[in-house]
């Protein structure tokens, strides 16, 4: 079959999985209100780090009993911050179904060696949360970025549980619904749902969290930068704005852009709507074809951020090629940029979906896709 190329391209082609698309009504020019060449510590340092902190509350409707704090190295730094600061006390549950998951696990088992039970399952499923054992503490990724399969809710997450749970949610955070009176440490990173820049994370703790940190010290000495108490109490500070070293202030500008962008679409009910359209003309397109399938093998678990793709045509015998050919095609057009699957992932495609992303570019992607699976099909056997 000779497919003639679709007439409408998507008008921005960014579909990575992060750094992730900028808000559709971003230009440079947002960032001139931006304090540069000022201390972060200076009076207007401080109220744009505070209205970052407090707008994040606002958006995603946090506790006002729980802290924000803007900390190192993006989601990984939060989550590493977290986990070396508060686990040993008890045994540890590590749950992974994906690769970032797999990374805490192996982290925790070969590098801070303490009493550990993994729970993995494979791409595409989940593990059974209602099985784990919440009086441990409970370390997992609420959307796996790299298999587009998540949590479907906090449920089987007990009220009274004994430990603490740990979330990595840097591709939930914005889009999917957060239970946070079942989470204890949430962490995620701008770069993400909100298309804001990478290398400052955020890391939030429940009050059971904080209580962790003041009465637990770990055996192993923890580096300045993940250092959150001091004599054995809190620093506060780093959850008002005064950060533990320097941010960028054109990030922390850039952020608060996003945030008002996200006031302006409805706040966390109008992002998450915006992320499920994106993600729904997608499983609707794989619905009507028998070539292409949904990687997350139970629907309630598929993600509406980092929806990841399988070739399920029988004439495909080197997936990973394939897969390969197919988004190469696509970047070739400029209609489609990142949208190869996660190196570690099964082959296939990642699109990712989060509230960033205009619902008619992913409209006017998808027919690409058809033209590009014949495209490469018909060179099979040929
Ligand atoms: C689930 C998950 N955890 C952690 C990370 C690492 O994030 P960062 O590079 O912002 O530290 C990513 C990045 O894609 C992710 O998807």
């Amino acid at each position: 079959m000779v497919m003639t190329t679709p007439a409408t391209r998507p008008v921005n082609p960014r579909f990575s999985s992060g750094p992730c698309a900028k808000p559709p009504t971003w230009t440079l020019d947002a960032l001139a209100d931006a304090p540069l060449g000022r201390s972060h510590r200076s009076a207007v340092g401080k109220d744009k780090l505070k209205a970052a902190i407090e707008g994040t509350r606002e958006i995603l409707g946090i506790p006002d009993d729980y802290r924000i704090g803007i900390v190192p190295a993006s989601d990984t730094g939060a989550f590493e911050m977290a986990m070396w600061s508060m686990l040993g006390e008890r045994p540890v549950q590590m749950v992974a179904w994906e690769s970032f998951g797999s990374g805490w696990v192996s982290d925790v088992v070969k590098q801070l060696k303490i009493e550990a039970t993994a729970h993995v399952a494979d791409y595409g499923q989940i593990v059974d949360m209602a099985a784990l054992n919440f009086d441990q503490d409970v370390c997992f990724t609420w959307n796996g970025t790299t298999s587009g399969v998540r949590v479907p809710s906090g449920d089987v997450i007990p009220a009274n549980r004994a430990g603490l749970t740990l979330c990595d949610a840097t591709s939930a955070a914005f889009a999917q619904d957060l239970p946070w009176d079942k989470l204890d440490v949430v962490t995620f990173s701008w770069q993400k749902v909100m298309g804001g820049e990478a290398a400052h994370g955020m890391l939030i703790l429940s009050p059971r969290a904080v209580e962790r940190l003041e009465s637990y010290t770990p055996a192993w000495p923890l580096p300045k930068i993940f250092r959150l108490t001091k004599g054995g109490k809190l620093i506060e500070d780093i959850f008002t704005g005064a950060t533990i070293n320097t941010p960028s202030m054109l990030c922390v500008e850039d952020y608060l852009f996003a945030l008002d962008w996200a006031r302006a679409v409805g706040g966390l009910k109008g992002l998450r709507a915006r992320a499920d359209a994106n993600a729904q003309a997608i499983w609707n397109f794989c619905e009507s074809r028998d070539w292409i399938a949904n990687l997350a093998d139970d629907p309630a678990t598929r993600s509406n951020t980092s929806v990841c793709l399988k070739f399920t045509d029988d004439r495909i015998s080197d997936g990973a090629a394939f897969a390969k050919a197919v988004a190469k095609r696509l970047e070739a057009e400029g209609v489609a940029l990142d949208i190869g699957a996660y190196r570690d992932a099964p082959a296939g495609l990642r699109i990712w979906c989060g509230a960033t992303v205009e619902t008619s570019d992913i409209q006017a992607l998808l027919p690409w896709l058809d033209w590009a699976f014949e495209a490469e099909i018909s060179t099979i056997g040929a």
